[in-house]
């Protein structure tokens, strides 16, 4: 068996996977002619736009990858078809979101972009093209796209295809060092010169006993597998967190005690505001479902369990705040820094932020949003709220703001969001939250005033000595 020689590889979506994964392939593979194609025209522009601080994905290093491959062998473009037709391994790396309306409503995920892409490489695919679903998909998509493919060339034509899964580990931030460097890479196939084909184009950087061949449908279930441990344990430690808070322990203490066994390990023990990436739930709840479809209604309720767990921390965490303020924040200006559903990234999707935030502006609180990566277009559209004019600081509350209507308005710097605020929220782990000035800072907020530390940055004694009320997650009263 010759594995099949790739030349030309066409991605299908240009997002926070597509963009990064293609790049770093054709940075590490400068004779494979890589193009990622998107019916999102603006998407596509922004990828090629001269200023590479302008590309759609925020992630440190991508700049840089981009920089050297684009233009030689890395492409971005809308001409999905005529990708397709050049290509001799075609990915598909499109959103596969939990569906909304219909059958499986709320848990499913919506595999209409998948087939989508199924069917254009049935209609313009060329010779021999491997098929690699990169895309997170419910254990047996890889069936209904074989399906698909089959029936393009009914009579045996002159094309085939080979359908392979290869899920993708990489978590937003560290993207780069991810791909660059991964944990390993997973293939799972039926047609063994297919997975040689893609093994090889990864076996330019990657050491082999790091590639996983597995069947297919091990590999589509590894993933929503990886996805619902990772997030059990952040849940498992939120839940810790809580009880930490009732009985007087401190969450980072238990974390580091049970962390050093190395059968737990120390990764994915940092208790926060619950998780949040557009990955973890829709993943769980389509396990969920599957489970369910499969007839294993206690295994569906355990996992989701750790979503409702999420759920449930995120409200206690806004619930909190309103008991700590004497019971109110309506007209209150609250300073809210991090928007992002983690740091280093301009993703908001699923942040916990937008839960949070949303309960308090139900509650009537004024906020005042931070995030060095956010655009407030982008929390206007989170929010379902329109932005408000940043009010006067000195002014105090007004009168529409103690009507009870919650408002919200975007701050460039950390110093005008605090300005007038009774409280500050950290919900996201930006670097710079970890080095502020809380001794310049005090002063500008309205007393008695509180630092809620949801991720646990800041320095509780720099607060204390700034004279500030002082909450951090899973943190008990000794
Ligand atoms: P995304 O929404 O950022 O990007 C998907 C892109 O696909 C969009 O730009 C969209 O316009 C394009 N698209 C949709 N249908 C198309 C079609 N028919 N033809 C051409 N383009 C089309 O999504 P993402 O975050 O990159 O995630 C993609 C997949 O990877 C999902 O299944 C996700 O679960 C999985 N995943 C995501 C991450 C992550 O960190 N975001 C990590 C691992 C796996
Ligand atoms: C996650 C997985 O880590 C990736 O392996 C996977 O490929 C990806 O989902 C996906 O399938 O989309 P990502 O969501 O980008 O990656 O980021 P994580 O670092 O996993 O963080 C997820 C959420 O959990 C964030 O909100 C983060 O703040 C939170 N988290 C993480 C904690 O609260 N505590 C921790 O200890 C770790």
């Amino acid at each position: 068996m010759t594995p099949p020689l790739i030349r030309t590889i066409c991605c299908i979506g240009a997002g926070y996977v597509g963009g990064p994964t293609m790049a770093v392939i054709a940075d590490r593979c400068p004779a494979v002619q890589v193009t990622v194609v998107d019916i999102n025209q603006a998407r596509i522009d922004a990828w090629n736009a001269e200023d590479l601080s302008k590309l759609p994905v925020y992630e440190p290093g991508l700049d840089a990858v981009v920089a050297r491959a684009r233009g030689r062998n890395l492409h971005f473009s809308t001409a999905v078809e005529e990708q397709i037709a050049a290509a001799d391994m075609v990915f598909i790396s499109v959103n596969t979101p939990t569906k909304t309306k219909g059958l499986g409503a709320g848990q499913a995920s919506d595999l209409r972009w998948v087939e989508a892409c199924a069917r254009s490489v049935a209609k313009a695919a060329t010779g021999h093209t491997i098929v690699v679903e990169k895309s997170t998909l419910p254990v047996r998509t890889a069936e209904a796209v074989q399906s698909i493919l089959a029936a393009a060339d009914p009579n045996g034509g002159a094309r085939s295809f080979s359908v392979l899964s290869n899920p993708e580990f990489l978590a937003e931030g560290t993207a780069i060092r991810d791909l660059e460097a991964p944990d390993r890479v997973l293939i799972g196939g039926e047609d063994p010169a297919a997975i040689e084909a893609l093994a090889a184009i990864y076996a330019s950087w990657v050491p082999d006993e790091r590639i996983l061949r597995t069947n297919l449908w091990s590999s589509e279930l590894s993933k929503l597998t990886a996805n619902a441990f990772l997030a059990q344990r952040i849940s498992s430690i939120n839940s810790i967190a809580a009880f930490c808070e009732a009985t007087g322990a401190d969450v980072r203490e238990v974390a580091r005690a049970i962390g050093t066994d190395s059968r737990i390990g120390p990764k994915f023990l940092q208790a926060g505001p619950g998780f949040g990436g557009s990955c973890f739930q829709k993943d769980i709840l389509n396990l969920v479902y599957l489970c369910r479809h499969f007839g294993l209604p206690e295994v569906a309720d355990y996992w989701e369990s750790v979503v409702q767990l999420n759920t449930w921390h995120q409200h206690r965490i806004a619930k909190l705040v309103v008991q700590k303020l004497f019971g109110t924040v309506t007209g209150k200006r609250l300073a809210i820094l991090g928007f992002a559903f983690k740091a280093d990234t301009n993703d908001t999707r699923e942040a916990p932020a937008i839960r949070i935030c949303r309960d308090l502006l139900e509650e009537g609180a004024q906020l005042a949003i931070h995030d060095p990566k956010v655009e407030p277009d982008q929390i206007e559209r989170d929010l379902r709220l329109p932005a408000s004019e940043a009010p006067d600081a000195e002014a105090g509350p007004t009168r529409a703001a103690l009507s009870g209507e919650g408002t919200w308005w975007s701050s460039a710097a950390v110093e005008d969001a605090l300005a007038g605020a009774d409280a500050v929220l950290i919900l996201t782990e930006w670097q710079h939250y970890r080095s502020l000035d809380w001794a310049a800072l005090a002063p500008l907020m309205r007393q008695p005033a509180w630092v809620f530390d949801a991720r646990s940055v800041v320095d509780p004694a720099a607060v204390a000595a700034a004279g500030l009320k002082f909450w951090r997650i899973g943190e008990g009263q000794a």
